[in-house]
């Protein structure tokens, strides 16, 4: 049963992509641009630190799958892409493993293909601390995502209906296995309030995981006998939305949900992020062109951000957050009713004494 679902899951995640492309609340989001701001782009650097780590690149694969034979061929493909690009990664949720521990090695495939790389472990908030030690064993772990996905399990035909010993678990593991906990959504965004939460309950890092990218919303209602739920297609907070909202909540934030190229990967270190993800896009790279696509993609995107970055004169992905941005469209409306203050950020930039006097 699972082994099937994780393999709809891929299978309704790229047919997703192959519509993919259109208008996006990134378009919201513009850099001010300052034609005597560039720098040289021997002085970038795109290493970035967050809850006591430090990865060489601000950019990670996101938790896709894992719990079959195809998902495992999948699963060594991607921890191969990481190896060659020195990308962090994250498995798909293990919960697979925990019901049938034959399907072990479509999981610990990433640790045996990239031994030496940053592999955060998935687990779902109904994980007990020892599942969470045991998938963090089995991949050799530097960390564990833990996901929140209470829309996918209502449109889930077989999903979950009781949430509320979410919170009381996830502060048991982050707690107590040993290794920083990001909690993530899966595509429909953190709010305030609820990175807020989980700093409460001791959680390391928070990855929004905006709506705007793979809908699960759409995957698993592909699911459906009668395809039901089809109303709820728009649910959620985009990518760019949540950074905007929870930047002062507390947490360091990583960001994906429908990042589409280096532009967007800059605009969410710009809104904040201290790294940013992708899933269904570098998935669709992947089963089309196979592993050299997927490395030259990632490859391609950490030239090109360094050379944004040069352009516009941050020398750390920290430094974009210095850069002015304008926010437009139906993100500005977001922005007014959740109490930002989008001026600020367009004027943000301090200009170079020179220029200034
Ligand atoms: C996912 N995602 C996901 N997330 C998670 O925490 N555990 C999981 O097991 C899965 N499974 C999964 C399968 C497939 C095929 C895809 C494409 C995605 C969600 C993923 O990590 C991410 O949050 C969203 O996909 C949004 O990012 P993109 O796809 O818009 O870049």
């Amino acid at each position: 049963m699972i082994a099937s679902r994780k393999d709809d899951h891929v299978r309704l995640a790229l047919e997703q992509q192959n519509g993919h492309g259109g208008r996006s609340q990134f378009d919201d989001v513009s850099f001010v641009h300052h034609a005597l701001h560039g720098i040289d782009r021997d002085e970038v650097s795109l290493a970035t630190r967050f809850a006591g780590l430090r990865w060489q690149v601000p950019l990670y694969i996101n938790a896709m799958t894992g719990g079959s034979a195809m998902t495992g061929a999948i699963n060594r493909d991607l921890a191969i892409a990481a190896r060659e690009t020195g990308v962090p990664i994250a498995t798909g949720s293990l919960s697979a493993y925990f019901k049938d521990e034959s399907v072990a090695g479509t999981f610990s495939v990433m640790r045996r293909e990239n031994p030496d790389g940053f592999i955060m472990a998935n687990v779902n908030a109904t994980a007990t601390v020892q599942d969470a030690r045991r998938a963090v064993d089995l991949l050799r772990a530097d960390a564990l995502q833990i996901h929140l996905n209470v829309i996918q399990e209502t449109v889930m035909p077989e999903g979950d209906r009781s949430f509320s010993s979410w919170g009381p678990r996830i502060e048991k593991i982050a707690a107590g296995v040993g290794v920083p906990v990001i909690v993530k959504e899966v595509g429909f965004g953190l709010s305030r309030e609820t990175v807020q939460r989980l700093r409460e309950l001791g959680v390391h890092a928070a990855d929004v995981a905006g709506r705007g990218g793979t809908n699960f919303a759409r995957i698993e209602n592909g699911r459906r006998e009668h395809a039901d739920y089809g109303y709820l297609d728009g649910w959620g907070q985009s990518t760019p939305a949540c950074l905007l909202d929870a930047r002062d909540a507390g947490l360091p934030l990583l960001a994906s949900g429908g990042v589409r190229d280096p532009l967007d990967v800059a605009r969410c270190l710009a809104l904040g992020a201290t790294a940013v993800g992708s899933s269904g896009g570098f998935l669709r790279t992947l089963i089309d062109g196979g592993v050299p696509a997927l490395i030259a993609r990632i490859s391609a995107w950490q030239d090109q951000l360094a050379a944004l970055m040069t352009a516009l004169g941050a020398r750390t992905p920290a430094a974009l957050t210095e850069c002015d941005l304008l926010i437009g469209g139906e993100l500005r409306w977001f922005c007014t009713d959740r109490g930002i203050d989008t001026a600020a950020l367009a004027t943000r930039s301090r200009l170079p004494a020179a220029v200034a006097s």
